[in-house]
């Protein structure tokens, strides 16, 4: 037996997507997305998050989504104001520095892994505005989910990106769990994003059931104009485009991204409450599909030992489930935690 709760990367593919990919595969069709698939995508797009000129661009990979989202918001000398774990700062191999000629990241404190919006008006407060030696914030970018697991509601992203805009920010989403965010919260798509002040969305589907798929979606102009070119001269123009968008947009047909994430962040609650029943400690919110949990070692090893497969990070255990982790496998886990009595 293994019981897969290392990362939602592990996840296998949604076989709807393997399928609509399967779906595409005959004929020929327009390279570099000049195809009848990516059109529909960018109608699905806009249906999806009622906004009727979001434009939508695919690219291969979350930190690509991210790089090129923010490259296209920023100037050179310019900060992207973070929190300081976001996953854009720790976890991308400074690539959005790489993509955007330089800009550096500023990472901002909050609970829950989650700015404080005091801490935010306390920095651009700070900031020798107009001052060469200084780099001006230029972008506030949020994650939600945050890596670990920490949802923003719509009035928590509301108030930071009114604070942001008071100095002409930007603001861009690393949404590469957004799915698990708009269920989590309960809000729409277009409530957790542009409704609440942001630009530009990374929307993440790869992990929650695509095969190598995200999409940057722009809620403004000016960054999307940029992206036209950024993607190119970035590598992500594909000339079969039309494997990619049929992906995304088997992900946003027929609620299958929301189903999906559901599926992960109910699995995780399930979890999470065996495991504080169990008398486990969890030391985050658990919004979404992430724990990360002070884990005995005798119970790890035996975890560990039967089969169930988990990452030990910075001293702590981090369980992550997906669309394809079962309640029977969580149950399995759960079972796994008291030492066997007979
Ligand atoms: C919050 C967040 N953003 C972005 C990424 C980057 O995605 P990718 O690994 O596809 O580059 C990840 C991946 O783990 C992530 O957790």
């Amino acid at each position: 037996m293994t019981v897969e709760l290392r990362s939602d990367n592990a996840a296998a593919v949604s076989p709807a997507i393997l399928e609509a990919m399967a779906a595409v595969n005959s004929g020929s069709a327009l390279a570099y997305g000049g195809d009848e698939v990516t059109a529909a995508l960018q109608d699905r797009v806009r249906e999806v998050f009622e906004h009727p000129s979001a434009r939508v661009f695919p690219v291969l990979s979350g930190t690509a989504a991210n790089a090129l989202s923010l490259s296209a918001m920023t100037p050179p000398w310019g900060s992207v104001v973070c929190h300081e774990t976001a996953h854009i700062m720790g976890s991308e191999g400074g690539a959005t520095s790489f993509l955007s000629g330089g800009a550096v990241m500023t990472g901002i404190a909050g609970d829950d892994y989650k700015m404080a919006p005091e801490a935010l008006q306390a920095h651009l407060d700070g900031v020798r505005w107009g001052d060469p030696h200084h780099s001006q914030p230029a972008v506030l970018s949020l994650t939600s989910p945050s890596d670990y697991g920490t949802v923003y509601s719509v009035a928590e992203i509301a108030e930071l990106t009114a604070i942001a805009k008071t100095r002409d920010l930007r603001v861009h989403l690393d949404g590469a769990r957004f799915a698990n965010a708009v269920v989590a919260t309960g809000a729409t798509p277009a409530d957790l994003s542009w409704r609440a002040g942001v630009d530009v969305l990374s929307l993440g589907a790869t992990k929650n059931g695509a095969l190598s798929a995200e999409a940057i979606v722009c809620f403004t102009d000016a960054p999307a104009d940029e992206l036209v070119y950024r993607t190119k001269r970035s590598g992500h123009v594909t000339s079969k485009m039309r494997y990619q968008s049929a992906q995304l947009l088997a992900y946003l047909t027929d609620g299958l991204w929301l189903r999906n994430a559901r599926n992960a962040n109910e699995r995780m609650a399930e979890l999470a409450a065996g495991l504080r029943a169990a008398g486990v400690r969890i030391t985050n919110s658990v919004d979404a599909n992430l724990a990360w949990v002070d884990l005995p070692e005798e119970t790890a090893d035996r975890l560990e030992a039967a089969g169930v497969l988990f990452h030990t990070l910075d001293g702590q255990v981090r369980f992550v489930t997906s669309w394809q982790t079962t309640a029977e496998e969580i149950r399995t886990v759960l079972g796994l935690l008291a030492p066997d009595q007979s």
